[in-house]
C-alpha cells in the first residue's frame, strides 16, 4: 500500500528474536529478558507475513538479534516464501553460524543475505563483538558467495578510533576485490550508544572517500531499496555502497515496515511510537498494519513522535 506520503510499502522487515550471540556495543544494551519470553511463533509469524502481503509487501527480510538463532528458521523461511505475493526473502545475520546453514537456507528459499562485518582483524572483532570468530564469520561469507544467492551484502558500522582509519577501511574494502559482494559502510545511529558516547563514536561517511580515493560511482548510484549510494574499486567484481542516515536522508524512498520479535509494529527505524499484532487474527493484523503504515513520518528528522533514544537496535533489527 501507498503511505500518506505516496512511498509504496512493500518491504517487511521482520525481528525474529532480539537473542544475540554476539555482544556489540552499538546495537546491545542490557537484557532482553522479557522479550525473549515473547518471541513470535512460527503460526505467529505467518498470520503476520500474510497480512503484511495482503497490503502489498512482496519482499520479507529476517532479522535479529540473530535469526539463525531460532531452532525453527528454516521453517520460518519456507513458511515465508510459501505466502503468495512474497517474491523475495532476505536475511540479515551476524555470519558466525552461516557456513553450515547457507545451503539450507538456500533451499528454503532464501535470496538474499545480509551479514554484519565491522573489521578483518582479529583483536578489533573480539574487542566490538566480545567474540574471538572472525574466521568463522569470514568462512561463512566465502561459502554464502559459492552458494550463489541473488545477493550477498556486507554491513559495517563505522566507529571513531576503531575502523575508520584508512588501513582498517582499505582491510574492508579488499573483501570486494576478492568477492563479488556489496559492502556498505553504515554511518552509526543512536541506538544503544547515545549522547556523548554517540558523538565520541560516530563517523561521517566522509572517512570512506578519504581512504578509499580511487572509488568509482557505480551505475544508478543507489542499491536495491535505495539505502546505499553505490561505487566500486577500479576492476573489482564487488561493490562498495555508503548508507549514510545521519548526513544525508534517504526517508523518502522507504519502503520498509517493521514487526519487531515480540509483535511490535514499528513505522520508522528511527522513532519510537510503535503498534501491535502479537496474538491478532488475520483481519485485526492486516488493520493494525495499515494503521501503522498511515503513521510513517513523513522522515525521522521532522516533529512527530520521539527521536533520538531511537532504542536497542538488536530488538528493532537495523
Ligand atoms: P537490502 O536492501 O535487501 O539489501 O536490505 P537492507 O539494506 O534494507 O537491510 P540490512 O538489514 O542489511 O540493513 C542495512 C542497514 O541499512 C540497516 O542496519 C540500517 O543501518 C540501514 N537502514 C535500513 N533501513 C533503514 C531505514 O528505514 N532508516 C534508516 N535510517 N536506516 C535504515
Ligand atoms: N547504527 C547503524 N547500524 C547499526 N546496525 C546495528 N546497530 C546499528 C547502529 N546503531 C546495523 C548492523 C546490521 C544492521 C541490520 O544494522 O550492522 O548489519
Amino acid at each position: 500500500m501507498e503511505d500518506l506520503y505516496s512511498r509504496k510499502i512493500d518491504y517487511l522487515r521482520l525481528s525474529l528474536t532480539p537473542r544475540c550471540n554476539f555482544k556489540c556495543f552499538y546495537c546491545d544494551s542490557g537484557s532482553c529478558e522479557p522479550l525473549m519470553r515473547n518471541e513470535l511463533s512460527l503460526k505467529e509469524a505467518e498470520v503476520i507475513v500474510g497480512a503484511a502481503a495482503e497490503i502489498g509487501c512482496t519482499k520479507v527480510r529476517l532479522t535479529g538479534g540473530e535469526p539463525l538463532i531460532r531452532r525453527d528458521i528454516m521453517e520460518v523461511c519456507r513458511m515465508v516464501k510459501s505466502v503468495p505475493h512474497i517474491k523475495t526473502l532476505g536475511i540479515t545475520t551476524n555470519g558466525f553460524y552461516l557456513a553450515s546453514a547457507v545451503e539450507e537456507l538456500k533451499a528454503s528459499g532464501v535470496d538474499l543475505v545480509n551479514i554484519s562485518l565491522d573489521t578483518v582483524d582479529p583483536d578489533v572483532f573480539r574487542r566490538v563483538t566480545g567474540r574471538d570468530a572472525l574466521d568463522k564469520v569470514l568462512s561463512g561469507i566465502a561459502r554464502a558467495v559459492q552458494t550463489g544467492f541473488s545477493a550477498v551484502k556486507i554491513n559495517a558500522v563505522l566507529l571513531r578510533g576503531i575502523n575508520d582509519d584508512g588501513k582498517a577501511v582499505a582491510g574492508l574494502a579488499a573483501l570486494t576485490e576478492r568477492y563479488p559482494v556489496d559492502l556498505r559502510f553504515i554511518e552509526l545511529m543512536p541506538a544503544a550508544v547515545t549522547g556523548k558516547d554517540y558523538l565520541r563514536s560516530f563517523v561521517s561517511r566522509s572517512a570512506v572517500f578519504e581512504a578509499l580515493p580511487h572509488l568509482e560511482k557505480n551505475g544508478a548510484g543507489c542499491d536495491g531499496e535505495g539505502v546505499a549510494e553505490m561505487y566500486r574499486l577500479p576492476g573489482a567484481p564487488g561493490r562498495i555502497g555508503v548508507i549514510s542516515p545521519m548526513s544525508s536522508c534517504f526517508c523518502h524512498r522507504c519502503s520498509r515496515i517493521r514487526v519487531l520479535s515480540d509483535g511490535s509494529v514499528r513505522p520508522c527505524l528511527l522513532k519510537n511510537n510503535e503498534y501491535s499484532v502479537k496474538g491478532l487474527s488475520f483481519e485485526d493484523t492486516v488493520r493494525v498494519l495499515k494503521e501503522a503504515i498511515r503513521h510513517k513520518p513523513q522522515d525521522y528528522k521532522d516533529g512527530s513522535g520521539a527521536t533520538g533514544n531511537a532504542g536497542r537496535m538488536k530488538r528493532i533489527g537495523g
